[in-house]
């Protein structure tokens, strides 16, 4: 158990955060379509290259989440990819989890599958250099949503998980993610995000997780997308914290948000109004993919000859979360960089 509390520690460490680069095959494709680049193997390859040899940015990425196809990739120079971001200190981790599928007798509510065989397939992640993972769980917000039937699957579900990784020696990141569409208020938010973690906790408990040995991953609790009148920055950083003070226990070393559909600059600006309202019980830091990823994707558009603007442009965002992680960050620190 030691270990497993430094390795989440290390994830957390000071002025660093966590790069999601774990996109499912899905996934990926619609964000290589948003920029007209066919997802074949190598493409998707190259991409990840670029991302984790990215000089530098080390110093603000304390582990990659990768995918299963990623995990076996290596760079050009023929560096299996977990060994180039162990040779810049960076902790390599993996998404197990089979994907958030239709929950019977729930209509348009989810449940996470992959249990089956994890025992076997964290054996082999840990094999090839694993020493976190992840697994995310989805619920909506409705008047009749999340339902308790929802809430209880998955965080039974999320605990299972959570303890076949602790007996791996894997850390787990846990990710009930309260999807934020729609036009819900910041109340309905917090008291769907709040339902959620409570009944996770609970299930972490009885089924015998060590919270130190792992990490949160949640959803800020924000108005939906398509809300008229949105939360303001400073309203969004209190609202999530007054339900993450209530419902996450202090034994928990760190909450990594996502950034779901936030633009990068809110995901950065939401995270540094929170941790300058510190210190907080855990580490309040980040674990974005869209977030980190969305301004380099768009330079380099799938072309060798772009692939530095491409790294500029990951070390600038990885740059302005480290930031955010101290409660540092400006948001005339983007135009600064984009000025040089
Ligand atoms: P986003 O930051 O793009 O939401 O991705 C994080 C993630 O890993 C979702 O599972």
């Amino acid at each position: 158990m030691h270990d497993l509390a430094e390795t989440a520690k290390a994830l957390v460490a000071e002025g660093k955060g966590i790069l999601a680069a774990d996109e499912s095959d899905g996934t990926i494709k619609k964000r290589f379509d948003s920029i007209d680049v066919e997802s074949t193997e190598d493409n998707r390859r190259a991409y990840r290259e670029l991302l984790f040899s990215t000089e530098g940015a080390e110093d603000y990425i304390s582990g990659v989440i990768l995918f299963d196809e990623t995990i076996r990739q290596s760079a050009a120079d023929g560096t299996p990819f977990p060994k180039l971001l162990e040779s810049k200190g960076v902790i390599p981790g993996i998404k197990v989890d089979k994907g958030a599928k239709p929950l019977a007798l729930a209509p348009d509510e989810t449940i996470t599958e992959g249990l089956d065989g994890l025992r076997g397939r964290l054996e082999e992640y840990r094999e090839l250099g694993a020493r976190f993972a992840k697994w995310r769980a989805t619920y909506s917000i409705a008047s009749d949503k999340p339902s308790e039937y929802c809430a209880w699957t998955n965080a039974h579900a999320l605990a299972r998980y959570a303890a076949l990784c602790q007996e791996a020696g894997i850390v787990p990141i846990v990710e009930p993610e309260v999807l934020q569409d729609g036009t819900h208020t910041l109340e309905q938010s917090s008291k769907a995000t709040g339902r959620v973690l409570q009944a996770l906790y609970t299930e972490l408990h009885d089924q015998r997780v060590e919270l130190t040995g792992t990490l949160l991953k949640p959803n800020m609790v924000l108005s939906g997308y398509e809300a008229s009148d949105r939360a303001g920055v400073d309203e969004v950083a209190e609202a999530t914290l007054e339900c993450f003070y209530r419902h996450v226990p202090a034994a928990v070393p760190g909450i990594v948000f996502l950034s779901g559909g936030q633009t990068d600059e809110d995901a950065t600006a939401h995270l540094n109004a929170m941790n300058a309202r510190g210190p907080h019980p855990w580490q309040l830091s980040f674990s974005y993919g869209r977030a980190l990823q969305a301004p380099a994707l768009k330079a380099w558009q799938g072309k060798p000859e772009n692939v530095e603007a491409a790294q500029r442009a990951y070390y600038h965002r990885a740059k302005m979360n480290g930031a955010a992680r101290t409660g540092m960050y400006a948001p005339e620190m983007e135009r600064e960089a984009a000025a040089v």
